[in-house]
Order: structure tokens, then sequence, then C-alpha cells
């Protein structure tokens, strides 16, 4: 059985994913802006802050998954790269949530081995307390605590990732 409470509501998203896009347009602000958004977690961000950030900019995805090993660091799998050159532009990685750091690091210094003019990381929500490799966050929606959320893009089992809000979310027999 599913047990879930409201912890982020629709309204508080909006909110935050303007605020995060304002200050991302004042950065960018004639800049050559390549969005990258992560997926699957990032696709509802990633649709949302594109379409409130007001400089011109390009996108692009790349697709990846993390499995963890016991309980150390885990493992990353690519299954889709980017495919825009990054050499001359200002790449932005967006994604949904950090909580270990394992997967954002490898996925940062995968990019910067393409050398691109700068790049800079955006995510909706930060779980601090579960980092395991520590990863620079340059403009973070939510820092939480450790509970596993779902909706707004976030899945269990590949589920709810349709839900309009963020729900705490915990299996029960
Ligand atoms: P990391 O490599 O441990 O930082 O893994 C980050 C990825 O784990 C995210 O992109 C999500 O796909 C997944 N993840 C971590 N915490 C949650 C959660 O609370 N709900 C849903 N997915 C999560
Ligand atoms: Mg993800």
């Amino acid at each position: 059985m599913v047990v879930g409470r409201p912890f982020l509501t629709v309204e508080q998203i909006h909110n935050k994913v303007k605020e995060l896009a304002d200050v991302i347009s004042d950065e960018y602000e004639g800049k050559n802006l390549l969005a990258v958004g992560i997926l699957k977690g990032a696709f509802v961000f990633f649709s949302d802050i594109v379409r409130m950030i007001r400089v011109p900019l390009v996108v692009d995805f790349l697709i990846a998954s993390s499995y963890v090993r016991g309980d150390s660091s885990g493992e990353v799998k690519m299954h889709y790269d980017i495919r825009e050159d990054v050499a001359d532009k200002d790449v932005l990685l967006i994604e949904d949530i950090v909580d270990t750091g394992i997967t954002l690091n490898y996925l940062r210094e995968r990019i910067l081995m393409k050398g691109p003019k700068s790049l800079k990381i955006c995510t909706f929500l930060d779980k601090t307390e579960r980092r395991e490799v520590s990863v620079p966050l340059d403009y973070v929606g939510f820092r939480i605590p450790n509970e596993f959320v779902v909706g707004y893009g976030l899945d269990f089992d590949n589920k709810f990732r349709n839900l309009p809000y963020i729900s705490t979310f915990k299996k029960t027999a």
C-alpha cells in the first residue's frame, strides 16, 4: 500500500521555478546557454523552467541511470548523450533531485572533459544529508530532508511522475 502526504504544492513549485528562472535569466544574459535536461526525472521541471527563462537558449537532453551496488558507490550508465557541440556553450545541467551526488558528479566530469565555455548545475531538490560525493550546485530549488518523494517528474518504480505536486512516499506491507 502506498502512503503519502503533500510535500510541495503546485503553487509552491510554480513560485520556486519562477524564482530560479529569474536568477538564471539575469546571469545568462548575453551568454550562449545550452540547457541540458537529465531524463527521465527532470522532464517536468525542465519544461517548466525553460519556458520561464527569458534569454535565448538551446535545449538538449541526456539519459542516465545509476545503480547502487550494496551500500557504497554506484555506477552510472549512459543511455543517451548530449548531441550538441558544447565547446562554445555555457552549459546548464538541469536535474530533478541530487541524492548521493554520484550521478551528477559523473555527468559533470564527463561534460567538463568536452571543454564547455562554462558548466553550472540547477537542481529542483537537494537531499543534502544523503550526499556521498560532493558536487557544486549553483541553483537549488528546495533542500529537503531524507525522505523519498514522488511527483513532478520523480518516480517510484517509474510511476507517479505525472503527479503535478510533490508527495512523500512510503511503501508499506
Ligand atoms: P544520486 O546519484 O544518488 O544523486 O541519484 C539521483 C537520482 O536518484 C535522481 O536523479 C533520481 O532519479 C533518484 N532519486 C533520488 N532520490 C529520490 C526520491 O526521493 N524520489 C525519486 N527519485 C529519487
Ligand atoms: Mg534523475
